[in-house]
């Protein structure tokens, strides 16, 4: 049976049933989204749309960073054409400085007089991918010219909100409290704030995230999760405020584990309650990876190649991401058996493909990968699960803004590209402090052999919100070969005008390069509107963003 005919046999009976009562639905479509304006899923956080920037590889030292005397054209050491990028989608929020590094970070090393700060080992120094480094560069001894100044700099210039990550495992307490100050103790106040004002920051910076900790039952201290609940209890208990309405993260599981949820809110919770309204965040790390076809033990050089990969390695890529929906429900669920009234809210501040090494544009960049159009659709059906489940997810973070994994730029030297990441969040942004709409997608399996068996992955999928007359969807086309005939219904509205911009390329692997920038990037997608009807039709493998103006 041919896709269209399986349609005609399965998905169109299931419209019948689960579209009575909407506008007449062509017959000759492939797919069908409705969307129900009546029908609010909560507020979009903007901050769902935020990125994470670690010191690692090539992260802050050349990519962020290039120093106040490069040729590279920058603001304060901080190379411009970024922040100039961030502005245009609206970054609404970074996290700093890690990640693993977090935890063996100082802050205190990277604050005062630039030429006296101390130069010490980087946390990835033991990690085996950093042996390819020819150099020892800032990737392997930490130089600190980067700190708290230059990355609060760095947010002023992007427009974004900075969120800290405290050092859990080898700093005490007491550190994170004068952070705190730091940052934030108003002008004439402390110490620290004289300190911070010597630098030429008078003003507090008003940091409200907080992590405390990472990875907390790894890199960030091989806690048990009641030995972290302990710990977090201590760090977070009267930590000062000076009028900002802190937010701390705990340090969350490892993908999808529930044990390490259940055991450290039932310690948090119960033993005795704790009850500190500034604990607001549990934080989630999802990377993906095509490891999961049984073919390798070890998911870290087995892991599957950036840009060697076939349709099933794309196909299972994209299967494996979207169980980033499953492992929001289901921390959720165990989060609401303690915390009844729900206060904590998911924070998945680390998520994207994670392949092995071998693509990186230079050997200083640690976890660098190159960034296909594959990637822009994980990133989007990554983003799409957050807006369906807006009332979980109160941030995120993408895992990282430029020269590691998930990037949406890289740079060398003097050349920097967006890759076809940025272009997603570009999209997206509309999204940003919307209404989440429930939305229907009803569209048949893309079927592919696996291995000799027949996989399957979903036909289309996305979310929907709206601001004024606006409503905005999302949608990706995971097949690739396919372009999917679609209806849009609005139940609740009617269209008055719609357009579309579409992120699509004819080779799966097609990516951007400082040779050719523009490899792949958006356009626009002409639609039609007939009997109240929306009608497009999706390019394979895409991702399209449609902006519908209700009447
Ligand atoms: O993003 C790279 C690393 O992945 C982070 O430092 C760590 O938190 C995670 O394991």
């Amino acid at each position: 049976m041919d896709r269209r005919d399986f349609l005609k046999s399965s998905a169109m009976a299931g419209a019948m049933i689960s579209f009575s009562g909407t506008k007449a639905w062509a017959k000759s479509s492939d797919a069908r989204i409705e969307i129900f304006t009546q029908e609010p899923v909560g507020e979009i956080s903007p901050n769902i749309y935020g990125q994470f920037t670690e010191h690692i590889g090539g992260v802050i030292y050349g990519g962020i960073w290039v120093g106040e005397n490069s040729k590279i054209p920058n603001r304060y050491g901080i190379r411009a054409e970024l922040t100039d990028k961030l502005k245009q989608i609206h970054v609404p929020v970074i996290r700093w400085p890690g990640g693993c590094f977090a935890d063996s970070y100082d802050w205190m090393d990277g604050i005062g007089p630039v030429a006296s700060r101390p130069t010490r080992t980087n946390f990835w120094e033991v990690d085996p991918d950093a042996k390819r480094l020819h150099e020892k560069g800032p990737q392997i001894f930490e130089s600190n010219q980067f700190g708290t100044n230059e990355f609060m700099r760095f947010c002023k210039l992007s427009g974004a909100k900075p969120y800290l990550a405290a050092n859990v495992r080898s700093l005490p307490a007491l550190s994170f409290d004068r952070w705190v100050e730091y940052c934030n103790s108003p002008a004439g106040s402390t110490t620290l704030a004289a300190r911070r004002a010597a630098a030429g920051f008078p003003a507090p910076f008003d940091v409200k995230y907080w992590g405390v900790g990472n990875e907390s039952w790894g890199c960030g201290g091989n806690f048990t999760p009641e030995e972290y609940a302990s710990a977090f209890r201590r760090y977070t208990t009267w930590v000062p405020h000076y009028g900002v309405d802190l937010q701390f993260i705990g340090s969350g599981p490892n993908g999808g584990n529930l044990d390490w949820t259940h055991r450290f809110f039932d310690e948090i919770y119960s033993k005795p309650a704790y009850n500190n309204a500034s604990f607001t965040g549990w934080s989630v790390h999802f990377y993906s990876s095509v490891t999961t076809r049984n073919k390798a033990t070890d998911w870290k050089p087995e892991k599957g190649d950036a840009l060697q990969f076939d349709s099933v390695d794309w196909y299972e890529l994209l299967r494996e991401s979207s169980r980033i929906e499953q492992i929001i429900q289901d921390q959720w669920t165990v989060m609401g058996q303690y915390d009844v009234t729900h206060r904590v809210k998911l924070v998945v501040d680390e998520y994207g493909p994670w392949y092995r090494e071998g693509t990186e544009l230079d050997p200083t960049h640690i976890f660098g990968q190159q960034i296909t159009i594959r990637d822009a659709l994980v990133t989007a059906l990554t983003l799409d699960t957050f807006n369906r489940n807006a009332e979980k997810v109160s941030m995120a973070t993408n895992a990282q803004l430029i020269n590691c994994l998930n990037a949406l730029f890289l740079a060398h030297e003097d050349h920097f590209v967006a890759t076809p990441n940025f272009y997603v969040f570009a999209m997206y942004a509309a999204h940003q402090g919307a209404q989440g709409l429930r939305a229907e997608f009803s569209a048949p399996d893309v079927e592919f052999m696996r291995d000799g068996q027949p996989g399957h992955l979903w036909g289309l999928n996305g979310s929907a919100s709206r601001k004024g007359n606006v409503v905005t969807l999302t949608v990706v086309n995971p097949d690739v070969a396919n372009p999917t005939d679609t209806q849009i219904a609005l139940q609740g509205a009617s269209i008055a005008k719609a357009s579309c911009t579409v992120l699509a390329a004819g080779d799966i692997h097609a990516h951007n390069t400082f040779d050719r920038p523009n490899a792949v990037k958006p356009v626009s997608l002409g639609v039609s509107i007939h009997g109240g009807l929306l009608t497009a039709s999706i390019p394979p493998g895409s991702v399209s963003k449609f902006e519908i103006i209700t009447g």
